[in-house]
C-alpha cells in the first residue's frame, strides 16, 4: 500500500496459471486505450481487475474513489462490467456491494472464476474479493457468484485488521490477490499486524471458502521498515516455477529513483515463496536503456505470462508509473529485462491478461494514476504479444 492521503468519512487517513499450447496463428484484435467506463466528473476509477471466464467473456471490476456517485462510506461498492467481444466493447452488468460490515466495498478488488468445485461452491461460480473498511478496520472479504457476475452473495470474511493507516505499527490488511492451486483457493494480502514487520506478504488458503488456515508467509524481511506490497502471482510452465511480483519500499531508499520499486521471486511452489531458495532467487527489475541508462519501474506491479515469444515465453509486469510493460523472455534472469510500449496510459496498479484461447493477446486494463493525474476512467488495451516483443512472423 503505497502512502498518500484520502478523504474518507470525514478523516484524513493515510493509505497509500498458464498454458503451453502454442500461440494460434490467427490475427489478434489490436486497439489500445479503449474506453471501458467514463465516470462523472469528481469520480475516479483505478486499480483495475480482470477475469475471463470459461465461455471467454471478460469481467473487469475496479475501485471508485471520490465524488458523490458513490461517495465514500457503506455504498461504495466495486463496479463489473462485462466484455464478450475480447474487450472491444463493455456492459456494466452489476455492483459488488458490501453485505455484512456497513463499511462499504472500499478499495483493492480481486476476480477469478473457480475451474473446479470448492466445498458448495460448482465451477463456475464467480469469486470476488477486496478491502471493505472504516474508520473501525480492514476486512479482506470473499463473495460469490452463481450467475455469471449478475448477482453477489457474502461467503467469508477472510482476514480482518486494525483501521486503514499505512504508518508503520498500524494494523491494517490490504490487497487480497486471489489463485486457485492444489484445490484450494489462495488469498494472498499484505499484512501490517506482524508486530515483526512494518508490513510483510502472507497468504490463507481455503478448501471450502468458508474456513481459513493459518497466515503463512510470502515475503517477509529483517528490516522492519521494509513494505513489501500488492502481491500478484504467475505460473510459468517451461520453467516449471511460480512467479511472485511485489513493491519493496524500505525506508527512504530507493532503485535508480523509485521508492516502490518492483521485485520479484521465482518458486516451484506458489505457496513457498518465503522459502530460502525462493528468498535467494529475489531481484529487482532493472532495464538499462541503449545509452545505459538504468531505470526501475515503481510500485503495484502486476505479473502474467505469456507462451508467445521465445522457448520460455514471456514474463510480462506492469508498475504504477510509466506506460510501458517489463518484458523478460530468459526465464526471469534479472539481466533480462526490457521495456516495451504498450500503448496503454499509466496506472495505479493498471492488471495484465493474457487470453485462455489465445495466449498471444495481452489485456492492459488501467484507471487514473495514484495521484489523480490521469483521465479518471477506466480503460484497456489489446495487441499480440509478440507484437510488443517487436517480433514478427
Ligand atoms: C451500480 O450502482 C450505481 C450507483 O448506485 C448505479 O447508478 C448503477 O446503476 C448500478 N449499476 C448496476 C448495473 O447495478
Ligand atoms: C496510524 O498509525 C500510527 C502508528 O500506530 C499512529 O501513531 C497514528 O495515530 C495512526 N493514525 C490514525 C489516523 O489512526
Ligand atoms: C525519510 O526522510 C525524511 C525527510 O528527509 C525524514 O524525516 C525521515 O526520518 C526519513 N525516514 C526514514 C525511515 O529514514
Ligand atoms: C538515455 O535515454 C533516455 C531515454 O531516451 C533519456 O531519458 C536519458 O536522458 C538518456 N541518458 C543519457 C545519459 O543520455
Ligand atoms: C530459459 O530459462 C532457463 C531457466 O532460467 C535458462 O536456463 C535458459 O537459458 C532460458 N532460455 C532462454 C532462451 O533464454
Ligand atoms: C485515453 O482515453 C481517454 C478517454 O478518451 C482520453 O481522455 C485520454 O487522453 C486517453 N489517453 C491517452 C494516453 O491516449
Amino acid at each position: 500500500m503505497r502512502s498518500g492521503i484520502i478523504a474518507l468519512l470525514g478523516l484524513a487517513i493515510q493509505v497509500s496459471a498458464g498454458l503451453t499450447r502454442p500461440p494460434p496463428s490467427t490475427k489478434p484484435h489490436t486497439f489500445f486505450n479503449r474506453t471501458i467506463y467514463s465516470p462523472p466528473k469528481g469520480v475516479r476509477v483505478l486499480y483495475a481487475r480482470v477475469a475471463e471466464l470459461r465461455d471467454g467473456t471478460l469481467l473487469v471490476t475496479s475501485t471508485v474513489a471520490g465524488g458523490n456517485f458513490f461517495g465514500s462510506g457503506p455504498e461504495q461498492a466495486f463496479p463489473v462490467w462485462e466484455s464478450k467481444d475480447g474487450g472491444a466493447s463493455w456492459t456494466w452488468i452489476s455492483n459488488i456491494t458490501d453485505q455484512v460490515n456497513g463499511w462499504g466495498m472500499s478499495a483493492q478488488p480481486s476476480l477469478l472464476e473457480l475451474r473446479e468445485p470448492l466445498g458448495r461452491f460448482k465451477p463456475g461460480t464467480i469469486l470476488a474479493s477486496g478491502n471493505s473498511w472504516s474508520s473501525t478496520g480492514t476486512r479482506i472479504d470473499l463473495y460469490a457468484s452463481t450467475d455469471k457476475a449478475r448477482t453477489w452473495q457474502f461467503v467469508s470474511h477472510v482476514a480482518e485488521g486494525g483501521r486503514p493507516n499505512t504508518t508503520n505499527g498500524a494494523t491494517p490488511v490490504w490487497e487480497p490477490f486471489l489463485l486457485t492451486y492444489d484445490h484450494q483457493l489462495i488469498v494472498y494480502y499484505s499484512d501490517q499486524r506482524d508486530p515483526l514487520h512494518g508490513q510483510k506478504l502472507a497468504h490463507q488458503r481455503s478448501s471450502n471458502l468458508l474456513t481459513w488456515g493459518p497466515v503463512t508467509n510470502d515475503v517477509t524481511y529483517r528490516d522492519y521498515l521494509a513494505r513489501p506490497g500488492m502481491t500478484t502471482v504467475a505460473y510459468i510452465p517451461p520453467l516449471k516455477q511460480w512467479i511472485v511480483t511485489y513493491e519493496r519500499p524500505i525506508g527512504n531508499s530507493s532503485s535508480h529513483g523509485a521508492h516502490y520499486p518492483v521485485h520479484y521471486r521465482l518458486s516451484p511452489s506458489p505457496l513457498a515463496f518465503d522459502s530460502e531458495s525462493a528468498a535467494s532467487t529475489e531481484a529487482g527489475i532493472v532495464i538499462t536503456l541503449d545509452n545505459g541508462t538504468q531505470i526501475a519501474p515503481n510500485a503495484s506491479p502486476y505479473v502474467v505470462w505469456s507462451p508467445s515469444g521465445g522457448p520460455n515465453g514471456t514474463i510480462i509486469v506492469s508498475d504504477a508509473d510509466s506506460s510501458e510493460l517489463y518484458v523478460n523472455t530468459k526465464g526471469g534472469d534479472p539481466a533480462g529485462w526490457e521495456m516495451k510500449p504498450s500503448g496503454q496510459p499509466a496506472a495505479y496498479s493498471r492488471a495484465l491478461h493474457v487470453l485462455r484461447e489465445e495466449p498471444d493477446v495481452l489485456m492492459v486494463v488501467g484507471g487514473d494514476t495514484f495521484d489523480g493525474n490521469g483521465w479518471g476512467g477506466l480503460s484497456c488495451s489489446v495487441q499480440s504479444v509478440r507484437a510488443l516483443l517487436g517480433q514478427t512472423e
